[in-house]
């Protein structure tokens, strides 16, 4: 029987996946949203932590400061897909969230996100990022994350990503999908990583009209203070450093949090050929990224 390593990764309805986000397929296709969940939906290292830290704050900052405090960030905002032996899966952390509404993070990419949370009318918060950054920033989890593929050397890597093959597939395909949704399913907010880093506090205040919460000006002016870049680095509860299978020696989590930061990896030839690629792939789409702010 062939054995199929952790890590490995294959074709997976036509996406590029590796078996700790697939093994727990049917569970979790069979997931019961309900209707005040609120699902954050990302293509791998666009912010995915930074938005579900915000909305963890805005939610219960005020109510469970204790939360923040003592439970790490990935069983406060379960990963959906996520299933490896020996820890609790995704699925089954979100069925037992004791929260209302319940932060939910996934990955997937649009077309296998399981169909109650259509049927519920769940509310969804996209996180975009420019596609140099988001490679940049991939590569360097691949190599400190021990449930990822080995990326090998950057250029290698980069050539993968424009032909998705990495896990989640498609940076293009992905970004689309979720994109083209709004336009048949309202009740989707997005957001750029730019945007975020340009001024956060405008953003946070148009995640807030989405979802209809208005915190005060000091409650506000404490969140911008705590999702800070530098702040969240410093934190173990949102650092990811409670996670073993990530070598924070390698690369850490919270490694640069720039815009920008792609031009210190991408070879002038590797530039261009990027660019000429990404016209082709998005060239019928109406999404506008900055690779700087
Ligand atoms: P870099 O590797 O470019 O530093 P995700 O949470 O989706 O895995 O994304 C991780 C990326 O978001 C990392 O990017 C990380 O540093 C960045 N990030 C996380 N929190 C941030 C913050 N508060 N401000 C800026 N960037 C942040």
């Amino acid at each position: 029987m062939e054995v199929i390593h952790q890590r490995t990764m294959f074709d997976f309805h036509g996406v590029s996946m590796s078996k700790c986000f697939t093994d727990n397929w049917d569970e979790v296709q069979n997931f019961k949203a309900r209707p005040d969940d609120i699902l954050i939906a990302t293509y791998p290292k666009a912010g995915t932590t930074w938005v579900s830290y915000t909305l963890d704050l805005l939610y219960f900052g005020q109510t469970c400061p204790e939360r923040q405090a003592s439970i790490p960030i990935d069983e406060r905002v379960p990963f959906l897909e996520f299933s490896k032996p020996s820890v609790p899966a995704g699925k089954y952390l979100a069925d037992r969230l004791p929260t209302t509404p319940r932060l939910i993070k996934t990955h997937l990419p649009l077309q296998f996100v399981p169909k109650s949370f259509w049927e519920q009318n769940v509310r969804v918060v996209n996180v975009f990022r420019n596609a140099k950054d988001n490679a940049v920033s991939y590569y360097h989890f691949c190599r400190m994350s021990s449930g990822m593929p080995e990326p090998g050397d950057w250029n290698t890597f980069l050539q993968n990503f424009m032909e998705g093959k990495v896990v989640y597939g498609s940076w293009h395909d992905h970004v689309n999908g979720w994109w083209e949704k709004k336009q048949t399913y309202p009740k989707i907010h997005h957001m750029f990583y730019e945007d975020l880093i340009e001024d956060t506090g405008r953003e946070i205040d148009r995640l807030c009209s989405f979802l209809g919460l208005t915190p005060s000006a000091e409650e506000k002016e404490r969140i911008v203070n705590e999702v800070n870049f530098d702040n969240m680095k410093q934190n173990p509860m949102v650092n990811y450093s409670t996670m073993q299978s990530m070598d924070q020696k390698v690369s850490p989590f919270m490694r640069k949090g720039k815009v920008g930061d792609w031009k210190n990896h991408f070879t002038v030839a590797q530039d261009e050929k990027f660019d000429e690629d990404y016209k082709q792939k998005m060239k019928n789409s109406t999404l506008q990224f900055r690779s700087e702010v």
